[in-house]
């Protein structure tokens, strides 16, 4: 065709690296005006390789400043995955001149002992910058946390502990948490461990992240645990769960009532996003407390076909940064996820419609009005009866990614089948992803973010979060809505263009 990939597939928004392969987001924190974000980086292939962390700039997490890359491999390994705090009172001691350092930790994976046939090949390492998170200089020291025998331990995230005053830092060994203290950010004590028995298991723990949050509209505190999972995702492949609970400083024990949720819920797991393409997410560390959000990001992909989707020059995004909070719903406790405040001084043309009877297939939107590969769509749609409803996106092709809802099974649904090129992998192609609505509210409403290559649902209030990719073989250029079988009222539809 007549596109280039450039033109067809490079997101307009959200974040690439400019050139080759991309997973993990890693070490996110706020400092001194810049959002930081690193990434588990291969600059030298457009697969999967010898991981670096890339890093980026930005003073409100849209849109982002490729920086020379952070933390190189060395003689022990391969940089995966992990985490960076601000370190305001040197507690590290790796101060100088009175610089706040940033430490980052990740684990090293000795390529030559998993070759080896070791099982000791992944240890925890830490870093340290004195300029900023630019550059950062290895700790002599290193491995701060040596392998106990345990094949795969990784993913270090270090977390300030306000209530109990002291780092923490959680890890994930197997299939479950490891919880670790520490004073100095050099001895970590191992505290805990979670997860025999609990949530969902057919795959390897990854990446874990662990926090309190104040519940909406109330003084209580809960600690969340996110744990993304590979594979075992609700829609296969990729995926993170989260659990709620306490946490003495030591022991994290789930919630009573977040245990029974889970108990009743199809394969005994809640997740962040029910889409196929938001995996290894963790929050921001350091945001200023005065406006006291959490921020989150998730890599735009899943390891079921990360590394063959049709790019070429680079591969993977990020998700759009995403606030969290805690909501109490029914007897218990949900994440509720929407796109950071920040993206919509953005917004540009607006076109609204209200009261619409939706009969049969009804148009709402083409590019002329509103590029819809750079677009926010918000909609509301109070009374659905007994049917349900399905939003199609469209090019010259007449390919269709369609998303919507089944009243009758209470499915939310992405449909990529249709979408364009989905052949480059059995697990992308003939693939429709289910979320099972929890909430109880009469009304419908959601939020859309659409780049060139990418849909973020955020259904009721982003109780339920579907995210996932698609590459059409022309701009998706009109937007449509059509009633399952029974005609009802689209309440209002507002679409603004996004000018990222
Ligand atoms: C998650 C992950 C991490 C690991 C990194 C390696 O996607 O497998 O567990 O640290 O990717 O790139």
């Amino acid at each position: 065709n007549s596109f280039s990939e450039e033109e067809l597939y490079r997101p307009n928004f959200h974040f690439t690296p400019k050139n080759g392969w991309m997973n993990d987001p890693n070490g996110m924190f706020y400092y001194n005006g810049y959002y930081h974000l690193y990434f588990q980086h291969y600059p030298d292939g457009n697969t999967w390789g010898p991981m670096h962390w890339g890093h980026a700039i930005s003073t409100d997490m849209i849109t982002w400043k490729e920086m020379p890359i952070a933390i190189y491999p060395d003689e022990k390994g391969y940089i995966f995955s992990g985490s960076a705090i601000v370190d305001v009172n040197n507690s590290s001691g790796f101060s100088k001149d009175g610089i706040v350092p940033i430490i980052a930790m990740f684990t090293y994976h000795d390529m030559d002992g998993e070759k080896a046939g070791k099982t000791n090949y992944q240890s925890q390492a830490i870093a340290y910058s004195l300029d900023e998170g630019q550059t950062f200089t290895k700790y002599s020291g290193n491995p701060v946390i040596k392998n106990p025998g345990i094949k795969d331990f990784r993913d270090p995230k270090i977390v300030w502990d306000s209530i109990h005053e002291k780092w923490l830092m959680v890890l994930a060994a197997g299939q479950k948490i490891m919880f670790y203290s520490s004073s100095n950010l050099k001895d970590w004590k191992l505290e805990s461990n979670f997860g025999d028995g609990i949530g969902a298991h057919s795959g390897v723990w990854e990446c874990p992240d662990f926090f309190p949050m104040v519940v909406n509209g109330t003084d209580e505190v809960k600690w969340v645990l996110l744990v993304s999972i590979n594979p075992g995702g609700p829609n296969g492949g990729s995926a993170t769960q989260y659990f709620v609970g306490d946490f003495d400083g030591k022991q994290f024990k789930i919630d009573p009532s977040f245990e029974n949720e889970l108990n009743n819920t199809e394969h005994k797991s809640i997740w962040i996003d029910y889409g196929r393409d938001n995996y290894a997410g963790v929050t921001w560390a350091n945001i200023p407390d005065t406006n006291g959000r959490k921020l989150f990001m998730g890599w735009m992909s899943n390891w079921d076909y990360a590394n063959v989707v049709p790019t070429e020059t680079w591969r993977s995004a990020m998700t759009v940064a995403r606030t969290v909070e805690l909501q109490k719903i029914n007897a218990s406790y949900r994440l509720l996820f929407q796109p950071a405040k920040e993206l919509t001084k953005y917004k540009s043309t607006k076109y609204k419609r209200e009261d619409i009877a939706i009969k049969g297939v009804t148009k709402i939107i083409d590019s002329d009005a509103i590029d819809l590969s750079s677009a926010e769509i918000q909609f509301k749609i109070s009374d659905l009866k007994n049917n349900g409803f399905t939003f199609k996106l469209t090019n010259k092709q007449d390919e269709t990614l369609a998303f919507g809802y089944n009243t009758s099974d209470k499915n939310f649904f992405v449909d990529r089948r249709k979408s364009g090129k989905t052949a480059f992998s059995e697990k992308f192609a003939d693939r429709i992803s289910f979320a099972k609505r929890t909430s109880t509210n009469v009304n419908i409403s959601g939020t859309i973010i659409l780049d060139k290559t990418s849909i973020e649902l955020f259904f009721d209030n982003g109780e339920t979060v579907m995210t996932e990719i698609f590459f059409p073989n022309s701009p998706f250029e009109k937007l449509s809505i059509e009633p399952k079988d029974q005609e009802f009222i689209l309440d209002n539809i507002e679409i603004h263009k996004l000018n990222i």
